[in-house]
């Protein structure tokens, strides 16, 4: 049995910065694909040159052809353009659906029963549209948002109580973006809810922090943000290559689970090497259920624009 093969298509911030932690942890051999020739073969040989300091073997390949991602265990996909000046945001919802369109066509020919993992914005919306064109079963594309919505939770948490970042565990709901939904109750510190140990007014102080966790740095940096993208896309990788059943926030594609038909939003699901295991159910306020529905009602505005 050889190596797992994860392939990142678009070699960009997000994409290198998930191929590097995925080599890092020996999940696999990777192959990253971009359209700018060069990039990526540059980045596979700097990426495989710190091979023998950081002591991990994996073959690293950059491409702009989709050949090498032939028989993918996962393709995550992150390529996509960036909102330019005068652009509206519905501009950068049509383009980036041509961009995941192409992509996911040249994906499905190469890697026919691969897990695709989708990262270009706006996330819920291009999910959806990478499962419409890929035909494959809903279980097999799932897209991130929720563990780095609620890594930024949980970052936030520690910075508040000065405990480990180990320690805590944190759910957040909903779409990525302002409309995303942390969930309080079902956050704990060591098996213990922060509604135990964080007054309400501080927790919806965090809670809108995390909300606008990618503005803060946008703000900062003047680009988005992507070593913590690119380590919740490894720890996606990293769920399916060892089949390790994690129970994480993702986006998924629900059938009529938490009253919501036919749309990808983040929802609490199991990941392994079969894609979306299981979508799971949880107790919800009425309150954290009108959030949901909101959030739900904005995503199927935005399929709607891309011709769904
Ligand atoms: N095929 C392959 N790669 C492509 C394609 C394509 N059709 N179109 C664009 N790309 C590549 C770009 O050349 C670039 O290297 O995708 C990469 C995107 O990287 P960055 O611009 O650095 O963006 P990043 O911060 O990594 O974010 C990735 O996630 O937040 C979303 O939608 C946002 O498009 C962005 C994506």
């Amino acid at each position: 049995m050889g190596r797992k093969k994860i392939s990142v298509i678009g070699a960009g911030n997000v994409g290198a910065t998930a191929a590097f932690l995925i080599a890092q942890k020996q999940l696999g051999d990777v192959v990253m694909v971009d359209i700018v020739d060069g990039v990526p073969q540059g980045k596979a040989l700097d990426m495989a040159q710190a091979g023998p300091v950081e002591m991990f073997d994996a073959k690293l390949t950059g491409s702009i052809g989709y050949e090498e991602t032939a028989d993918s265990d996962v393709v995550i996909i992150t390529s996509g353009s960036p909102r330019k000046p005068g652009m509206t945001r519905e501009d950068l919802l049509n383009t980036n659906a041509q961009i995941v369109a192409s992509v996911a066509e040249n994906v499905v020919k190469h890697s026919p029963n691969t897990v695709i993992v989708m990262l270009t914005n706006p996330l819920d919306i291009m999910t959806y549209h990478a499962w419409k064109v890929s035909g494959f079963p809903a279980e097999r594309v799932v897209g991130q948002a929720g563990i780095l919505d609620s890594a930024r939770f949980r970052t936030f948490i520690s910075m508040e109580l000065d405990v480990s970042v180990e320690d805590i565990t944190a759910m957040v709901m909903g779409g990525h973006g302002d409309t995303m939904v942390p969930l309080p109750r079902y956050t704990t510190v060591g098996g213990i809810p922060i509604t135990q140990l964080i007054s309400t007014q501080r927790i919806d102080e965090i809670s809108d922090r995390t909300r606008n966790g990618g503005g803060e740095i946008v703000e900062l940096l003047k680009v988005s943000g992507y070593y913590a993208a690119g380590a919740s896309l490894a720890q996606m990788a990293e769920a399916i290559v060892l089949d390790k059943k994690r129970l994480i926030p993702c986006s998924a594609h629900l059938t009529g689970q938490y009253g919501i038909d036919n749309l990808y939003i983040g929802v609490p699901i199991i990941l392994g090497a079969d894609g979306i295991e299981k979508i799971v159910e949880i107790d919800l306020s009425s309150e954290e259920l009108d959030s949901l529905h909101r959030s739900a009602a904005t995503y199927r505005e935005g399929i709607g624009v891309i011709g769904y």
